[in-house]
């Protein structure tokens, strides 16, 4: 039987067991004995005599790389940013999360390379969101208050083309979704946000807000009091049938049913989503290349 000391030591992945010859000493000097399974030895993991051990390996440190394209404007004091993560979960390939926002902006970045827009265009390709907004969060940290104050605006796409979608854009009222205790939206992000719905609106797509609290590299933005806004299209949260009814989809299951999932695959996109949003993030950057002064007043 389980004794209580042994099932403190729970280790629920039981893929990465390492089950020894019965009686030879652990093979990896950072064992853990596991709870749950069985090993080889038939003795259940946790059992007085089991010799099951987990590999831990040692943390590991990897160099991962932000990618930042830069259009020079007229206005070289006067920068417009988009920006999506270009890593996936280690479970799988990530093409809505996030190849659908990094493509999104790729393509917003080739049509625009050849114009002169009045604004300075700054797209970025963030490292690491998975582990924790890294590239994003290194990103600001390493800009000086000067450079902070050239960003006009700071605009984020992570997971725009959801197979199950809703079209969400982050709510920069407080008053429907509070922030985290501390944090204040940026002035002028309510702007950014009226370019995204006056454009829903006009192509009679239905919209709804999204909370703007911090789950995408927007934060580092926000915290450093630019305005950002951007766009969502669901991930875990499961549709309600009052959503299907004005998205169409599927009550009952979740907007992106493969999150974070190894069938997060090109089959794991909605089409006309994407196309939506992707026009829609290139109407948004070129609306503000000509002018920022919704946003600055
Ligand atoms: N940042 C989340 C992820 O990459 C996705 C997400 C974006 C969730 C915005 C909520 C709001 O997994
Ligand atoms: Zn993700
Ligand atoms: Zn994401
Ligand atoms: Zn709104």
């Amino acid at each position: 039987g389980n004794t209580p000391q042994r099932e403190e030591l729970l280790v629920a992945d039981a893929t990465s067991v390492d089950a020894p010859i019965p009686g030879a000493p652990g093979p990896v000097t950072h064992g853990i004995p596991v709870v749950g399974a069985s090993s080889q030895d038939g003795l259940s993991l946790a059992e007085e005599g089991s010799t099951a051990y987990v590999n831990v390996l040692p943390a590991e440190t990897r160099t991962d790389h932000n990618v930042i394209a830069e259009l020079p404007g007229e206005d070289p004091d006067n920068v417009v940013m988009a920006g999506a993560h270009l890593d996936s979960v280690i479970e799988g390939p990530g093409i809505n999360d996030n190849g659908s926002g990094s493509a999104a902006i790729l393509e917003t970045a080739l049509m625009m390379a050849d114009t002169e827009p009045q604004n300075t265009l700054r797209f970025a390709w963030w490292a690491a969101e998975e582990q924790g907004l890294v590239g994003s969060a290194d990103y600001v940290a390493g800009l000086s208050q000067e450079e902070r104050d050239r960003i006009a605006l700071y605009t984020n796409y992570d997971m725009v083309g959801s197979p199950n979608y809703v079209f969400m854009v982050y709510d920069a009222d407080q008053s429907t979704f509070p922030a985290p205790e501390g944090v204040t939206i940026p002035e002028g992000s309510e702007a950014v946000e009226d370019v995204y719905e006056s454009y829903y609106t006009a192509i009679g797509e239905p919209y709804d807000d999204t909370e703007f609290s911090g789950r995408s590299d927007y934060e580092a933005f926000i915290l450093a009091d630019i305005p950002s806004g951007g766009l969502f299209t669901g991930a875990e949260v499961v549709k309600t049938e009052e959503q299907a009814a004005i998205w169409g989809g599927t009550a009952g299951e979740q907007f992106d049913p493969c999150y974070h999932l190894a069938c997060d695959t090109y089959e794991n996109n909605d089409d006309h989503a994407l196309e939506v949003n992707s026009d829609l993030i290139a109407f948004a950057m070129l609306t503000f290349a000509y002018s920022t002064e919704t946003v600055n007043a």
